[in-house]
């Protein structure tokens, strides 16, 4: 098994990181194991920013504990992303990148799967026949993910399935059949909690007109997407589940794309004027083109609509601050990525691990 020199990277940052931080280890809710459930989150972005920096000082304290022995050689690490396209996603991997190559000294790999299963399948045999000790897995189609497990465990290299959830019987199967697989992520369900939540701390809870419903647009990413699946259903579960009732005047696709995300909300609001209230966007970057919708129709955003998202892109908090977004979650690509790293050298190194990890999200408002 090959071992990578990165004790003393991983434990130089860890004191640079605690020199920074006055020494103090925080308390911080990220990465944990799976299980415990969406709880109150602080509101301020600056306490969304503080906790994102507690989960990566985490971390990276995990990761000098993980760390293997040096022998010189350099891990090679084969991260295939879904497509480079995607805002959220270009966070994650340029993160992920950094930080294997800095604390753990990696070799990495990053590739484009251009939205495409079969070339990313292509990208995943090539990795397998150069022999990487560990994969990092961004699948384009979520449903691919047992074949690509059974793939990776006929090779006999470990893989780190990120940001698109598999089905919890496939997490079982890695359990009950000792494959070397994990998943590493967030509970959508939290964030389509909390998104909700914003929406009911509103001086009217969402009920702009006063009819005693909150009329609302969703704009969902990509429908086969657990992500887009759960915050479209906890956003408006959150509203029902306060007793306040609900109309869907408009649900449709937008495949997490900011230029969809502004053609669908000018869609809607070309059919349903001013009986929308609330713009539910499964994602930041479709809100923001719902930005660029609900200007061009004179709306005012907090006045006589709402607008949330989920990632906490800066664009998106710049919005909320200047009153043109109500708010996002944060969706933390640096605990993540952190996580999915620190996870993968474990693997790497033959260590067991658990098959799923989740990092929490934190509401962001003004
Ligand atoms: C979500 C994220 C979206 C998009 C998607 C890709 O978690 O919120 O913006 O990046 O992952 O699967």
């Amino acid at each position: 098994m090959k071992k990578v020199l990165a004790a003393v990277l991983a434990s130089m940052m860890v004191l640079s990181l605690a020199a920074c931080g006055g020494g103090d280890k925080k308390e911080t809710e990220a990465p944990k194991k799976e299980t415990e459930k969406a709880t109150e989150a602080p509101k301020e972005t600056e306490k969304a920013t503080e906790k994102a920096t507690d989960a990566a000082k985490e971390t990276a304290e995990k990761a000098t504990q993980a760390a293997p022995a040096a022998d010189g050689e350099k891990l090679k690490i084969g991260v295939c992303i879904y497509k480079f396209d995607d805002n959220f996603m270009t966070l994650y991997r340029q993160e992920l990148q950094k930080y294997l190559e800095e604390t753990y000294g990696a070799e990495v790999t990053v590739v484009d799967g251009k939205g495409d299963q079969a070339e990313q399948t292509n990208q995943i045999d090539n990795f397998i026949s150069q022999g990487v000790d560990v994969l990092i897995l961004n699948l384009v189609q979520a449903s691919a993910t047992e074949t690509v497990a059974k793939t990776c465990a006929d090779a006999g290299i470990p893989a780190v399935f990120i940001n698109r959830e598999p089905d919890a019987a496939e997490l079982e199967r890695w359990e009950s059949e000792g494959v070397a697989a994990t998943y590493v992520g967030a509970d959508a369900r939290q964030s389509g909690t909390f998104q909700g939540e914003i929406i009911l701390d509103t001086a009217n809870k969402g009920d702009i007109n006063g009819d005693g419903k909150v009329s609302y647009v969703m704009l969902i990413g990509d429908p086969e997407n657990v992500d887009a699946q759960y915050r479209t259903e906890f956003s408006v579960k959150a509203l029902t589940d306060a007793g306040v009732e609900v109309e869907e005047l408009f649900a449709q696709r937008g495949d997490w794309d900011q230029a969809k995300g502004q053609e669908l909300t000018a869609n809607a609001l070309a059919q349903f004027g001013d009986q929308v209230e609330v713009v539910f966007a499964n994602n930041d970057a479709m809100a923001l083109g719902a930005i660029e919708a609900i200007e061009a129709e004179g709306r005012k955003v907090n006045e006589d609509i709402y607008l949330v998202g989920v990632d906490a892109l800066d664009e998106a908090t710049a919005a909320i601050k200047d009153g043109r977004m109500t708010g996002t979650v944060l969706n933390d690509h640096m605990g993540q990525s952190h996580t999915a790293a620190d996870v993968a050298i474990k693997m790497a190194n033959g260590e067991k691990v658990d098959t799923k990890y989740t990092v929490d999200y934190v509401k962001v408002t003004e």
